[in-house]
C-alpha cells in the first residue's frame, strides 16, 4: 500500500498560534504535513519519514531560560530546516548565532528585498510584502548561513546556509498577509525538500479505502452517524472501502433541525445505499427532558440517553468489534497538546462512554485531515453540498436553543423558525461564507403584540449569527438590514405562536455562541 504520509513534513510547535496554519498550508501545497509539540519524541516525529522539518514561532524570547530549544535529534538527521519567526531564531541558537531584542519591534507588514538567487526565494518577486510580528530578531547568523533577503528592520529577514538546506524566515510564509507565502513554502517542500506532491482527496480515498479493509478484513464496523460532516464523511468513506460490513445508527433525539432525520436517512440509505439502523428516541428524550431547564443538566441527560439509545441499538449486533467515529486531526492535536503526548485518541462526545460489555476497536479514517479536506473528501465521496458545507450544530442540540419549556410544539415552533433564517440566509449566500454559525433561539419569555385589532401575548425568537475561525471568539454578523426585515417578517407571519423577533448583538466574550 502506498502510504501518502510518507516523505511529508513534520511541523514542529514552538506555541505559535499559526502551527495548524502552517501544517494546512503544506498540505494545499500537495505536502502531507504533521503537528508535533517540539519535545515530543524523535520515533513519534519521525513515524512517517519526514523530508523535512518546519519549526514554527512562538511567544517566548530564545535566550531567556528556559526558553523551548531545537531538540539535537533535528539536526542530526541532516534534513531541511525552515525554520519561522521564532523557529528561526531557535535554529540560529542551536548552530552558534545571536538572536537579540530588536530597537524597533516589527508588527504587521513589512517590505522585503531581496537580491541573490537561492532555491527558496527562487521566482519571488525581489520586493514583496511579508507579515511580520517579532520582538527579537537575528543579530549574527550561524557560521555558514548568507543573508537572502532584508527588511526595514531585519538585516536577516530571511537566511540560509543553502548546501544543508537549512532556511530561517524571519516574517510569517503561513498567513493570508504575506501574498508570496504560498511560493516561498513550495520551493521549500519541492526545490529544498524533494517533496513530491501527491496529497490530494482522491489519492487520499484510495489510501484510505486500503488502509480500511487492511484494519478491518471483512468484520463488520459500527458507525454512529450525527447528521454532522465528520461522520457523513467517515460513513460515506468506510462504506465505500467495506460496503454492507458497515452498519450506520443514528439515533432521532428529537433535537435536530428541520427536515434534518429525513435527510440523513434520505441520503445515507437512499442515495449512498449505506446499511442504516434509524433509531426514533423522540419520546424517551423528550419525557425526560421534562421539567429540566438548568443547561448543564441538559447536557448531561442528554449526553446519558444518547450512550444508552446508542449501546441499545450496538447490542443488536453482538460480536463486532470495530467502531467508527469522524475524529479529524484538530481532535487530534487539541487532545496532545491537553495530554503533552504526541498522539493520543479523543473519545467522540457522541460515543464515548459506553458501556464496558461494549468494548471498541476504533477505526478512524478522518484523524489525518483538517475540516476543510474532510469537506473536499465529502464533495469527492458524492455527499451533497447541504450535509458537506453544514455549519457546526451542538451535541445536545435545539435543546439548548430552546429555552424554558421543552415541548414538543415549542421545539416544532424554533424549528421552523430556523428553517426561515437558515433559508434567507442560503438565499443570500451567507450560510457557506459569511457566518460561521447562526440559528434561532426560542426564549423563555412571552411578550405582547398586536395583530390586526387584537393583542397578543405570544413567544419570543432571538436570531443569532457570529462570525468566527475558531469558535473561541466570535463577533456577531453585521447581517444585511433588508435580510433582518424579512427573516423577522415571515417568523411572525409563518410561525404560529411567535409575535417578536430579535437579534443578538453579544459578541464572545462576553456572551457566548449559544444562549445556554
Ligand atoms: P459557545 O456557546 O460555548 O459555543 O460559545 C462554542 C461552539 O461549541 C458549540 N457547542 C457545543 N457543541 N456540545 C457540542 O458538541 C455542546 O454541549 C456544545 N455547546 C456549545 C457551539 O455550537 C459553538 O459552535
Amino acid at each position: 500500500m502506498n502510504d501518502l504520509r510518507q516523505g511529508g513534513i513534520a511541523v514542529l510547535d514552538f506555541g505559535s498560534q499559526y502551527t495548524q496554519l502552517i501544517a494546512r498550508r503544506v498540505r494545499e501545497q500537495g505536502v502531507y504535513a504533521e503537528v508535533f509539540p517540539f519535545y515530543a519524541p524523535p520515533e513519534a516525529i519521525n513515524q512517517h519519514h519526514p523530508a523535512g522539518y518546519i519549526l514554527s514561532g512562538g511567544p517566548n524570547s530564545v535566550y531567556e531560560p528556559g526558553a523551548p530549544q531545537l531538540p539535537t535529534h533535528i539536526l542530526a538527521s541532516a534534513k531541511p530546516v525552515l525554520g519561522i519567526c521564532y523557529g528561526m531564531q531557535a535554529l540560529t541558537q542551536a548552530l552558534g548565532g545571536r538572536v537579540a531584542p530588536s530597537h524597533a519591534r516589527e508588527y504587521g507588514s513589512a517590505q522585503l528585498v531581496h537580491g541573490g538567487d537561492s532555491p527558496l526565494l527562487d521566482g519571488l518577486p525581489s520586493q514583496m510584502s511579508v507579515w511580520m510580528s517579532h520582538g527579537d530578531r537575528i543579530e549574527q547568523p550561524p557560521p555558514g548561513f548568507a543573508p537572502l533577503a532584508e527588511s526595514g528592520n531585519s538585516p536577516y529577514a530571511v537566511m540560509g546556509d543553502v548546501k544543508r538546506g537549512l532556511y530561517g524566515v524571519q516574517f510569517h510564509p503561513e498567513v493570508a498577509h504575506t501574498p508570496q507565502g504560498a511560493a516561498l513554502l513550495h520551493n521549500f517542500l519541492l526545490n529544498v525538500c524533494g517533496c513530491t506532491a501527491g496529497w490530494s482527496p482522491a489519492a487520499f480515498i484510495e489510501d484510505a479505502v486500503a488502509a480500511i479493509r487492511e484494519q478491518v478484513g471483512n468484520e463488520r464496523v459500527l458507525l454512529g452517524l450525527s447528521g454532522g460532516v465528520d461522520s457523513a464523511v467517515a460513513a460515506a468513506l468506510i462504506h465505500r472501502a467495506i460496503g454492507d460490513q458497515l452498519v450506520a445508527i443514528f439515533v432521532n433525539t428529537g433535537l435536530l433541525r428541520k427536515n434534518e432525520p429525513e435527510e440523513v436517512v434520505q441520503v445515507f440509505q437512499g442515495e449512498q445505499g449505506i446499511h442504516l439502523i434509524a433509531v426514533d428516541a423522540t419520546e424517551s428524550f423528550l419525557s425526560e427532558l421534562q421539567g429540566v431547564t438548568e443547561p448543564e443538566m441538559k447536557r448531561k441527560l442528554i449526553g446519558r440517553l444518547f450512550i444508552e439509545t446508542f449501546a441499545d441499538a450496538a447490542r443488536r449486533f453482538e460480536g463486532v468489534r470495530f467502531l467508527a467515529q469522524g475524529t479529524i486531526y484538530p481532535d487530534v492535536i487539541e487532545s496532545a497538546a491537553s495530554s503533552g503526548q504526541s498522539k493520543n485518541i479523543k473519545s467522540h462526545h457522541n460515543v464515548g462512554g459506553l458501556p464496558d460489555d461494549l468494548q471498541f476497536t476504533l477505526v478512524e479514517p478522518l484523524r489525518d485531515l483538517f475540516k476543510d479536506e474532510v469537506r473536499q473528501i465529502g464533495t469527492a465521496l458524492g455527499l451533497p453540498e447541504s450535509l458537506v458545507w453544514r455549519q457546526p450544530f451542538p451535541g445536545p442540540g435545539l435543546a439548548v436553543r430552546c429555552l424554558g419549556n421543552l415541548t414538543w410544539e415549542r421545539l416544532e415552533t424554533l424549528r421552523e423558525a430556523d428553517a426561515i433564517f437558515t433559508d434567507e440566509l442560503a438565499q443570500a449566500g451567507l450560510l457557506r461564507r459569511g457566518t460561521a454559525q447562526a440559528f434561532a433561539v426560542l426564549l423563555p419569555v412571552k411578550s405582547v403584540g398586536v395583530m390586526g385589532d387584537n393583542r397578543t401575548y405570544e413567544e419570543v425568537v432571538a436570531l443569532r449569527a457570529v462570525t468566527t475561525d475558531d469558535f473561541m471568539t466570535a463577533d456577531w454578523a453585521r447581517l444585511p438590514a433588508d435580510l433582518l426585515a424579512r427573516a423577522s417578517s415571515r417568523i411572525v407571519n409563518e410561525v404560529r405562536g411567535v409575535n417578536r423577533v430579535v437579534y443578538d448583538i453579544t459578541s464572545k466574550p462576553p456572551g457566548t455562541i449559544e444562549w445556554e
